[in-house]
């Protein structure tokens, strides 16, 4: 490989034989020609290489992956996420006392399906108080600290696409209750997309090679650059979950979820809720030669997705709503290996430049991406602790935009509906039939903060006949 600085941008081109990428360099202005040598010279040119031999074994015309080899495969035994377990309970309570719990969010996915125009994280989703799903997971955060007294560091994973909107929404919104200095903001990395004919890099203007984002497991490599690792390690933060931006029941600070993976001295632990429907878009974990990892719904065969055990259960049920924890000497040993995730291709539509500088817009997929996705790091663990959360608890993401059968504005404010109800007549509260409530996040962690709301006595009857945001010590 050519030592950038040495060389001059042809000769680098054509060392990794991309000359075509300068074809038109004589046309470009000054800032043209410095915006395309910075990005030719900041590429990683043997991760290119290997990106360019994968899509070599899969070139042909169909761009089929090879099958999958699930024999023998099972889903591995679950914990509960609700076991009431007292020393599991203790365990995640103290860990969270000591402040050695640290938090990841994964929010640079351009939320194509859901179709907004912007930050999936600014989207407001809260059925009555129309918070944004930001201000709703930051909620949860703010309300751990107020119960164990130390916040939670988070680490922010943007994208080119989410990171200067996702910076001016924090700063416009005073970071949601958080304090800055508890937030730590970082940007994944892109990798360019290559021609599935023949391996090419693709230029999607005169002076820009077409690039897209790698893949939520481009924090590993993104958070370690940016002294993420340090960062949590400054802190005191031994045990890191990682969570998506799309779910607003998720939680990934559970007592039980932190304490299990602690107790079982788990290097890896994930959530999963149990699949029931062979259709649904969630990645299954499975267990096979000892090994556990996570099947992507996209790679599962729809005969494999749709095999059933005798009791009538589905053979891959345990559904990965992709949240984590991880040990944090786990990511930093994985972080300073490269290939401790491997790359996943997907077949595209990518505009490029023809000869004529004219830009073509496929109507078929003419072009592999590449990503990596963090729950490959899953084999890598020593030991995995797969913990099972029922959907009504904690999982309703919002993946697609309003009037979808799943997973949709109206399936997520439902869900969140459903939640607040159910847990408001845990705590002796009754609402009336048909009036939306929500909890507020920042005040009410738990059914412990509801059956206090409800002793205060803030509610006549303890009774609520109008939609509202229930918020502990206060009534509104
Ligand atoms: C994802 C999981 C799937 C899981 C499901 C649960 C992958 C590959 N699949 O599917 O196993 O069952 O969620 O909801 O993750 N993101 C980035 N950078 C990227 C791409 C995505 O930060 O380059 C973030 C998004 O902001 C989002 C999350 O990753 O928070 C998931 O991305 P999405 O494309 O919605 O994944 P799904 O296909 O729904």
């Amino acid at each position: 490989m050519p030592t950038p600085s040495k060389t001059t941008i042809h000769e680098l081109a054509a060392s990794v034989n991309q000359l075509h990428l300068l074809a038109f360099w004589g046309q470009l202005d000054a800032a043209g020609r410095h915006r395309l040598e910075d990005q030719l010279r900041s590429f990683d040119w043997n991760q290119i290489a290997a990106c360019q031999q994968l899509a070599a074994s899969r070139q042909s015309t169909t761009a089929k992956a090879p099958p999958l080899d699930l024999s023998g495969a099972r889903t591995p035994p679950c914990h509960s996420l609700s076991s009431g377990d007292p020393a599991v309970i203790k365990a995640g309570r103290e860990a969270l006392a000591a402040g050695s719990v640290g938090a990841i969010l994964v929010a640079g996915g351009q939320g194509t399906r859901l179709g907004f125009d912007g930050p999936k994280g600014t989207f407001p989703i809260g059925p009555v108080s129309r918070a944004t799903l930001f201000e709703l997971l930051f909620g949860s955060l703010k309300a751990v600290e107020r119960r164990y007294g130390r916040w939670v560091p988070l680490a922010i994973m943007t994208s080119t696409a989410t990171d200067a909107a996702t910076r001016e929404f924090l700063n416009q919104h005073q970071y949601c209750g958080l304090d800055p200095k508890q937030v730590l903001l970082f940007r994944q990395g892109t990798l360019p997309a290559v021609d599935a004919v023949n391996g090419q890099l693709l230029l999607d203007a005169p002076d820009h090679v077409a690039v897209a984002p790698d893949g939520h497991g481009g924090m590993l490599a993104a958070l370690a650059a940016a002294g993420g690792l340090d960062w949590f390690a400054s802190q005191g933060v031994e045990t890191v979950v990682s969570f998506q931006v799309d779910n607003p029941l998720a939680r990934p600070l559970d007592p039980e979820f932190i304490g299990r993976h602690r107790l079982t001295a788990a290097t890896f632990s994930t959530q999963i809720v149990p699949k029931t429907d062979p259709t649904e878009r969630v990645g299954v974990v499975v267990e096979q030669n000892g090994i556990t990892r996570v099947v992507e719904y996209s790679d599962l065969p729809e005969i494999l997705a749709a095999e059933q055990l005798a009791d009538g259960q589905l053979r891959f049920h345990a559904g990965s709503i992709a949240i984590h924890a991880f040990d944090r000497s786990f990511l930093e040993q994985a972080a300073a290996n490269t290939d401790s995730l491997p790359l996943h291709l997907a077949h595209k539509k990518v505009p490029f430049l023809d000869a004529d500088g004219q830009l073509v817009e496929p109507a078929s997929p003419n072009a592999f991406k590449f990503e990596r996705f963090i729950f490959d790091l899953m084999p890598l663990a020593e030991r995995v602790s797969v913990v099972e959360v029922s959907a009504a608890e904690g999982f309703a993401p919002l993946k697609n935009p309003s009037g979808a059968v799943s997973d949709s504005p109206e399936t997520v404010h439902q869900a969140m509906v459903d939640y607040a109800r159910r847990h408001l007549a845990a705590a002796g509260i009754t609402v009336a039939d048909g009036i939306d409530v929500e909890l507020d996040a920042a005040t009410i962690l738990d059914d412990d903060d509801l059956r206090q709301f409800a002793a205060a006595g803030s509610l006549p009857g303890n009774r609520i006949d109008q939609p509202q945001v229930v918020r502990a010590g206060e009534h509104r």
